[in-house]
């Protein structure tokens, strides 16, 4: 039988990142080999000898030195963590990344299936009619907005030839996990794509997932959990 890989978690003591060290110890083939918070008093340095792989859900400030630190260590990393510097993240992949192998950096701003199905619904729907805004809404102790899953959509939307309204509007409030609409709107008519994540759970799949495979990905940068499906 395969050797399970070994996953260490970044933000373990988090709300994501308590779920997913609960996902991978569950998940076939994965075995959870560290826990890294400084609410746990262990340093992801503590960690990263004894993993295949780190998911790394921490906060806007720190989530790029800790993928770095995975890369340049040889590990490979899979992000969840929103609004951090993906293009050094990419330089620093492509930098450790020799003769077509070596760590592989993942980021995906949305593991949830629902999600990535409503963006590319919405990219498909642009080609029709290229007005549209997007409002996010989230828990109010998210850090940053608006939220990597809105300026992902909005990317790709602008990549598909839409016209993306500013600003992306942000609703932070007590009860909300992460929603999201993407309102299109032509002569007489407007079209409503809505996405709702009612529980931490709707990630899992798409994290797990991202564990497996991230060690075959042929580049060493790669964003949305579109490309693993
Ligand atoms: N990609 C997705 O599908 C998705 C889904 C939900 C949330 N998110 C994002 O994930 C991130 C985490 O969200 P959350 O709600 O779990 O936040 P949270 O505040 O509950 O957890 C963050 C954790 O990171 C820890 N931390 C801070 N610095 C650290 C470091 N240097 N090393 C290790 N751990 C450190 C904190 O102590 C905390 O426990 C946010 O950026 C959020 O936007 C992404």
């Amino acid at each position: 039988m395969a050797e399970p890989i070994r996953v260490a978690v970044a933000g373990a003591a988090g709300r994501m990142g308590a779920t997913v060290c609960e996902a991978v110890t569950d998940a076939d083939g994965l075995e959870l080999s560290g826990r890294a918070d400084p609410a746990l008093d262990t340093e992801l340095a503590d960690v990263l000898g004894d993993a295949d792989v780190v998911v790394d859900f921490t906060i806007p400030d720190t989530a790029l030195d800790n993928a770095v630190a995975c890369v340049d260590a040889g590990v490979h990393v899979v992000v969840g963590t929103s609004s951090f510097d993906h293009d050094a993240l990419r330089k620093a992949a492509e930098r450790n990344w020799s003769g077509g192998e070596g760590p592989r950096a993942f980021v995906a701003p949305n593991f949830a299936i629902g999600a990535v199905l409503m963006m590319v619904a919405a990219q498909r729907i642009a080609e029709h009619m290229p007005e549209v805004e997007i409002v996010e809404l989230h828990h109010d102790r998210k850090l940053d907005k608006p939220s990597g899953t809105a300026a992902h959509t909005a990317d790709l939307l602008r990549k598909a030839g839409a016209n993306v309204h500013e600003p992306i509007h942000s609703i932070r409030l007590p009860g909300l996990v992460a929603h999201q609409e993407v309102v299109f709107g032509g002569p007489g008519q407007t079209l409503s794509l809505r996405h709702d994540s009612i529980d931490r759970s709707s990630f899992m799949p798409g994290v797990v997932l991202a564990c497996r495979r991230v060690g075959e990905l042929p580049d060493p940068f790669t964003i949305g959990l579109e490309n693993l499906l």
